[in-house]
């Protein structure tokens, strides 16, 4: 299968998935800012790149048409968002039906939205976790697909938090995908 990865910042999840040597082809990776690392990480796999910032569409569904475009180009069955900070609209989400996943850092349907870390550690939880999930029309609200939880110590500061979460992120995407792949749902 052809997958690509849709994200907007660092690329550590993206960077997780690349280097699981799973037995899908990755083959493009869409990002709407073009200072982005996760492009460089991209290019250092050999993976391409489609880089469209929405400021420079004529609206929401000519940003998402043109990233179709990209997609149907490259023949892509299915697209894992990894920080990815844009909600998808019906224009992609009609051509992907149940092919879009993503995840959450936190456990849903706790913390919901941009900040999922911050929210929970400001909330004093202590524990919180990581959620992987198919991507609907709402904020963080698709079908879970798994989740892991994480506990918060009272002693840890927000990046204590955010670092305990991201590891747990980088093993349980590609487990998760894999998974996928295993049940034929990949
Ligand atoms: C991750 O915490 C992910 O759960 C959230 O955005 C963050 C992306 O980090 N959706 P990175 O760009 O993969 O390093």
């Amino acid at each position: 299968k052809n997958v690509a990865v849709f994200a907007s910042g660092n690329g550590s999840n993206f960077e997780s998935i690349a280097r699981a040597d799973l037995p899908i082809n990755l083959s493009l990776v869409v990002c709407d800012k073009p200072h982005a690392k996760v492009i460089e990480r991209a290019h250092n796999h050999g993976i391409e790149t489609f880089v469209l910032e929405l400021k420079n569409c004529a609206d929401k569904t000519d940003y998402e048409t043109q990233i179709l475009e990209q997609l149907h180009q490259h023949d892509i069955d299915f697209i894992i968002l990894a920080g990815y900070m844009k909600i998808i609209h019906a224009t992609l989400l009609n051509a992907f039906p149940q092919k879009i996943i993503n995840i959450h850092p936190a456990y849903l349907p706790n913390f919901p939205g941009k900040d999922g870390i911050g929210d929970a550690y400001k909330a004093g939880v202590s524990e919180t976790g990581v959620t992987v999930h198919y991507v609907d029309e709402g904020v963080d609200t698709g079908h879970i697909i798994r989740q892991q939880k994480v506990p918060r110590y009272k002693s840890d500061s927000l990046e204590d938090l955010e670092t305990r979460i991201h590891s747990v992120e980088h093993v349980l995407y590609p487990d998760t995908i894999r998974n996928l792949i295993e049940k034929g749902e990949l």
